[in-house]
Parts: C-alpha cells; sequence; structure tokens
C-alpha cells in the first residue's frame, strides 16, 4: 500500500543537491501556501527544482513552485522549500517526508515549518500567526503514518517519542522575538487532516472539542519525521482563515492564498529576524 522511499534513494537525492551548492546549509524552512515569497530574501539563491533532484515529489498546487532556494539570510546558510507536497496530491506520508531525509543527510539540524491553516480558537483571526505548540496527527492516527513500515535504524529509533515535538527553547526564543517585534503571535494545537475538502461544520466542532485550535493539510508527517531523526523544529501557522463552525461562511482556497500574502509580511519579518538565533 505505502510508496515506501529508500536510504539508497534518499543519499542520492542528498548528493544532487550537493552538486549544486558551496555552503553547508544550516537551517532548513518549509513555506506553506502563500507563503513562498519568504524566499525572495535569500541573498545570492541558488534554485534547485524539485525536478532536477532525483526521487523528488513534485508539487501539483497552485501557490507552491517546487523548489529549494539555497542562500544566506540575515548571516546564516539556509535551505528553504518553496512549495511542498500534500497527501492529498496522491503522495504516501512516507513520500510526502522524503525532503526532511534528504535535509538531515545534508546535515540540517534545525527545520522550521510553515503552514496556512484555518482558526478554530475563536480568539484567532485571520491575517495572525500561531505559534504550533503542539500537534494532532489526525492522519497519522488514522494509519496514514509516516514512519509505517521497516524503520531505518541509521534515521531513527522504531518508536520515536514524541513529548517535545516542537522545541521548547525555539518556542521561547519565538515567543521573546515576536513580542520584541511588536508582532502578535497567538499559540495553539495544530491538527493535521488529509484534505482536500475543507471540514463541515460538524467536523470543525469535532476538533474544537478535542482541543484543536487552527487545522490544516500539511506539516505533521514532516514534523514526525525531523523528530524520528531528532532534528529541532519550530512550527508557526498562519490563519488565512476563520473556520465556520456553523456553517455560514464558506472556505476556498483563494481566501487562504490572498490572507496567506498578507500574513506572509509579519512571518517574513519575525523568521528574518529568528535565524541568527536559531
Ligand atoms: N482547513 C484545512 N486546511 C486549511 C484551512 C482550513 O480551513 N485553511 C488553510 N488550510
Amino acid at each position: 500500500m505505502e510508496n515506501v522511499m529508500t536510504l539508497e534513494q534518499i543519499q542520492e537525492a542528498a548528493s544532487a543537491i550537493r552538486s549544486h551548492i558551496s555552503h553547508q546549509p544550516e537551517i532548513a524552512m518549509i513555506l506553506g501556501s502563500g507563503l513562498g515569497s519568504l524566499a525572495d530574501m535569500v541573498e545570492n539563491p541558488v534554485l534547485i527544482p524539485y525536478g532536477s533532484i532525483p526521487h523528488f515529489p513534485q508539487s501539483t498546487v497552485q501557490g507552491h513552485s517546487g523548489q529549494f532556494v539555497v542562500g544566506t539570510l540575515n548571516g546564516r546558510q539556509v535551505m528553504i522549500m518553496q512549495g511542498r507536497v500534500h497527501f492529498y496530491e496522491g503522495y504516501s506520508p512516507n513520500e510526502i517526508t522524503f525532503p526532511i531525509r534528504v535535509m538531515k543527510l545534508l546535515g540540517i539540524e534545525t527545520l522550521v515549518v510553515t503552514n496556512a491553516a484555518g482558526g478554530i480558537n475563536r480568539a484567532f483571526n485571520a491575517g495572525e500567526l500561531m505559534l504550533i505548540d503542539d500537534h494532532i496527527n489526525f492522519l497519522g492516527m488514522a494509519g496514514f503514518h509516516p514512519l509505517r513500515g521497516r524503520n531505518e535504524e541509521e534515521l531513527g529509533p522504531r518508536f520515536p517519542d514524541m513529548s517535545q515535538a516542537y522545541d521548547r527553547q525555539l518556542k521561547e526564543l519565538t515567543r521573546a522575538k515576536a513580542r520584541q517585534l511588536g508582532i502578535p503571535l497567538h499559540e495553539g494545537i495544530y491538527c493535521c487532516l488529509s484534505g482536500p475538502t475543507f471540514e463541515t461544520p460538524a467536523e470543525l466542532r469535532f476538533l474544537q472539542a478535542m482541543g484543536a485550535d487552527a487545522v490544516g493539510m500539511s506539516t505533521a508527517p514532516e514534523v514526525t519525521v525531523a523528530r524520528h531523526m531528532n532534528m529541532r523544529v519550530l512550527g508557526i501557522s498562519s490563519i488565512t482563515n476563520i473556520t465556520s463552525l456553523d456553517g455560514e461562511h464558506k472556505a476556498s482556497h483563494e481566501e487562504v492564498m490572498a490572507y496567506g500574502k498578507q500574513v506572509a509580511i509579519h512571518l517574513k519579518e519575525l523568521l528574518l529576524h529568528l535565524v541568527p538565533e536559531l
């Protein structure tokens, strides 16, 4: 059932990327829907389209352009994923997380994940940011787990701990930086669903009762795999829409993209100032 990537395929992809870059990247960042413009801040960027990397999954969604942008950001060597692939595109959880495996083999120990998410918490407004305190991997809980299948002991343990999926020190640093810059930053639980449908009002009320503050279609698989390999993770959601618990407001990809662009301004500033301290 699963399409499982092999260690050899991960190594081949890592060597292909290594042949394009002259510096060792230190920090990886994944940019979510509408947030791709953050990559414009990178100095002396080397662009590596996913299509040129062996075994790499190709993004098919509008708003996810599908390339690595490698270069310097505020003095640090970064590797930015401009676009990601999702479960709903037809990829297995193992394929979705292939890029995270490759990052680790390239020597990266810190991962910053961003995403677009629908706000469930009624204190949130569209256009605001949420620091991901923890996640509910609904997809994984339903059996679509990126670690299903043979475990590569060289990469991580069979039964990884997930008690601190999001690094406490990175969260503290982010809170402090947002405060200093005057950027409003909520905090909450991100719930990952498969998509591609937006949620029914009944599903949203269920997620709310379960303790979710925001909902989206990504991130939890990538974070799970990063933690399997003991990478430090920071997660930030852009609240691109407020979900309709009573069915009075229709969700759309256009709204997600439009608010994504608006939130990107704050997110860019926050990440730019965070990077030297990560
Ligand atoms: N639901 C699921 N995923 C999303 C949403 C949403 O409301 N907004 C952005 N991604």
